[in-house]
C-alpha cells in the first residue's frame, strides 16, 4: 500500500515535517510504501477557473500537478495532508494543491466516473498551530474534509496540536510519538492483512488495467492489487480507458509500471498473466493463473468491449478464491 503524505509548511525544519516525517516512518515500520512530497518546493500554480476541468475531467494547467501529484493521489491508498496553521487555515501552498482537485471534483460529481480505488482510500489529518483556541483547526478540518471527499478518500482522523510555535517545538513534545504511533497502528492494521494479487500483461496499458481497476473496484479494501508489464508502454490505451469510462470506472491519471515496480509492493500471493509468457515472474507458493485474453490493442472498440467484459467476469471469480 502507498501511503502519500503532502507536507504543506514552508519550513522543511518546523513542526509539520517532522509530524509528517515520524508518522511515515512509523507507517513504514508496519510496512507501508511511503511517499513525501514537499509542496512547497513543487510548481503548483493556483486554479485560473478556466472551468474545463467540470466539462473534460482535465486541467489545461502544465505543472507538477499534471505531471505528478495527480498520478500520486490516484495510486495512494493514504493521503496524509500535513499543515501548520496560517490563519486558521492551512498553507497557501498547500491550498493550491486542495484548489486544483477540483479536477477530481468534477469527474466524480460532474462525469460521474468513479475511481477503483474510492472505498479503498484514507485521509488522514496532521496540523500544528501557535495558539490554544478551541476553534484552531476547526477551518483546516473543514477544508480538509471537502478535499478528501473529491480525492474519494474517507476521513479517517487527525493528530493537532496547539501551542506549536518555535521550530523544534514539536520534537519536545512529550506523548507525540505515543501519538503516532497508536494512530498509524489504527490506520495501517486493518489493510495488513489483506491478500495481495498481481496482474500482469506486457504493456500495463490494456489488459492487467482492466483487471487491476475490476478488482480494486468490486473487492473494494479487501485486497492489495498491483499491476505491472514486462514491456510497459509510456502511457495507457486510450481506447481501454473509454471503455472502462462506459462502466464510469475512472483510470485517468494512471500509467503502465515495470514488474520490479509492481513487485515493490510485497510479496503476492496471486499472479495472474495475460500474454507475456516467460517475461512475467513465477512466484513460489503463490497462486498462478494464466488467462487466456485477447490483446486488444488496434482492435475496434466492439473488440475492446469484449476483452473488458471477458476479464471483468475472471475477476469476479477470482475475488471469492482470494477473499472467501
Ligand atoms: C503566515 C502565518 C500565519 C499563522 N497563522 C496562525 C494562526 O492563525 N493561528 C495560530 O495559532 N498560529 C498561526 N501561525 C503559527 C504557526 O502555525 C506555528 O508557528 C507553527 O508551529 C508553524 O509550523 P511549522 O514549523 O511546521 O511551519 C502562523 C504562522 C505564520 C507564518
Amino acid at each position: 500500500m502507498l501511503i502519500l503524505g503532502l507536507q504543506g509548511s514552508p519550513r522543511k525544519k518546523g513542526n509539520t515535517n517532522f509530524l509528517l516525517s515520524s508518522f511515515l516512518k512509523a507507517a513504514e515500520h508496519r510496512g507501508a510504501v511511503t511517499n513525501a512530497v514537499q509542496v512547497v518546493e513543487r510548481n503548483i500554480l493556483p486554479c485560473k477557473e478556466y472551468v474545463v476541468c467540470e466539462k473534460k475531467g482535465y486541467c489545461p494547467i502544465d505543472d507538477d500537478m499534471a505531471s505528478e501529484i495527480y498520478g500520486l493521489l490516484r495510486q495512494a491508498e493514504v493521503v496524509v495532508l500535513a499543515s501548520p496553521i496560517f490563519f486558521y487555515n492551512m498553507t497557501s501552498q498547500l491550498k493550491a494543491l486542495v484548489d486544483r482537485c477540483q479536477t477530481f471534483w468534477a469527474r466524480k460529481y460532474r462525469l460521474k466516473l468513479s475511481d477503483p480505488l474510492k472505498a479503498t482510500r484514507r485521509g488522514y489529518l496532521l496540523s500544528v498551530g501557535a495558539t490554544q483556541g478551541k476553534n484552531l483547526f476547526e477551518g483546516l478540518q473543514l477544508t480538509a474534509k471537502y478535499f478528501f471527499d473529491a480525492i474519494d478518500a474517507r476521513y479517517e482522523g487527525s493528530l493537532v496540536y496547539r501551542g506549536i510555535e518555535g521550530s523544534k517545538d514539536l520534537a519536545q513534545h512529550p506523548t507525540v510519538q505515543e501519538e503516532i504511533e497508536q494512530a498509524v497502528a489504527a490506520l495501517v492494521t486493518p489493510f495488513a492483512s489483506r491478500k495481495k494479487v498481481l496482474f500482469l500483461c506486457r504493456q500495463n496499458a490494456g489488459r492487467s488495467q482492466m483487471a487491476g481497476a475490476f478488482a480494486q473496484h468490486l473487492a473494494a479494501e479487501r485486497l492489495d492489487v498491483a499491476t505491472g508489464g514486462s514491456q510497459p508502454a509510456d502511457k495507457l490505451n486510450p481506447d481501454m480507458v473509454s471503455a472502462m469510462a462506459e462502466k464510469k470506472i475512472d483510470l485517468a491519471f494512471r500509467t503502465p509500471q515495470g514488474i520490479e515496480a509492481a513487485l515493490a509492493n510485497g510479496r503476492p500471493d496471486a499472479i495472474v498473466t495475460m500474454g507475456c509468457g516467460d517475461e512475467c515472474p513465477a512466484v513460489p507458493g503463490a497462486l498462478h493463473q494464466e488467462w487466456d485474453v485477447p490483446d486488444p490493442s488496434g482492435q475496434s472498440v466492439e473488440g475492446m468491449r469484449q476483452v473488458r467484459d471477458e476479464i471483468e467476469s475472471r475477476v469476479k471469480q477470482l475475488i471469492p478464491l482470494l477473499c472467501g
